[in-house]
């Protein structure tokens, strides 16, 4: 089962029932984009490359409306996930901070963040500075010290080294620079919910979590207000 929304992710949020998501598997905007500007990143870009999060329409929050958007955020999850119920959302290494504040704020237990390393990085800025080849994600429970975790008793690190998306995969996200992998997404659907529950993504650009989700059994409830990315998340889902 799947049903999408185009539509405001809190809009949308404020509509599912208290307690039916299992786990909310997301990668909201990262709040990048005004001191990308304040650096004189924009000029730069135009220069260089215009599909940059620092030109990306959907990543223009200041840091107070970033801080703000968290808070709603956070507050829907709690109410819509289960008790035990996860959350694992994607956000910059600058923006840890407010997701911690956030999260705790509305009741969340904190279990940590984690790393992704992305190993085929967009290469810029490589021979001045440090390859940015990294995002973080937090993971938080409902109510519980501990919820669904398969991991076969095997140790499971807090550091996930994957590619980007490429060539066909990446063709079906359209080019939004902030697409994820599915084999991404994939680790942490099998590994913190099961065959049959629901997963919810209330910033799904194009459709990746949801992508994972359907592929490994489970339900998905995504949310987009771009149109653009909306159409291309929508026939990507029905493909599954
Ligand atoms: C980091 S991207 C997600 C990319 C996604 N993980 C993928 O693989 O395609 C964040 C997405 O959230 C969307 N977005 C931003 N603010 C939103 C809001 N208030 N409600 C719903 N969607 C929103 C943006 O348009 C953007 O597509």
């Amino acid at each position: 089962m799947q049903k999408i929304f185009h539509t405001d992710a809190i809009e949308a949020m404020r509509g599912l029932e208290n307690g039916s998501i299992d786990l909310i598997l997301t990668d909201p905007p990262y709040g990048l984009q005004p001191h990308a500007k304040i650096r004189g990143g924009e000029r730069w870009v135009s220069s260089f490359r215009k599909n940059s999060i620092n030109t990306s329409e959907w990543d223009n929050l200041t840091d107070t409306d970033f801080a703000d958007l968290m808070e709603d955020f956070m507050e829907q999850s709690y109410r819509a996930l289960k008790t035990g119920g996860a959350m694992v959302t994607f956000c910059s290494t600058q923006k840890t901070a407010d997701v911690l504040v956030a999260a705790e704020k509305a009741g969340l237990y904190y279990k940590t963040f984690g790393v992704w390393h992305k190993t085929n990085p967009l290469p810029r800025n490589m021979r001045i500075d440090f390859l940015h080849s990294v995002e973080m994600w937090g993971y938080f429970l409902k109510d519980a010290k501990t919820g669904t975790f398969n991991g076969e008793g095997n140790p499971v690190h807090d550091f996930v080294s994957c590619p980007i998306a490429a060539g066909k995969e990446r063709r079906a996200g359209g080019g939004h620079i902030a697409q994820k992998s599915v084999k991404l997404m994939e680790h942490f659907v099998r590994l913190l919910s099961n065959p049959g529950e629901t997963v919810l993504d209330p910033f799904m650009g194009t459709g990746t979590t949801g992508v994972a989700a359907l592929r490994l059994g489970r339900n998905f409830i995504g949310v987009e207000k771009d149109a653009k990315y909306f159409d291309i998340a929508a026939p990507r889902l029905e493909e599954i």
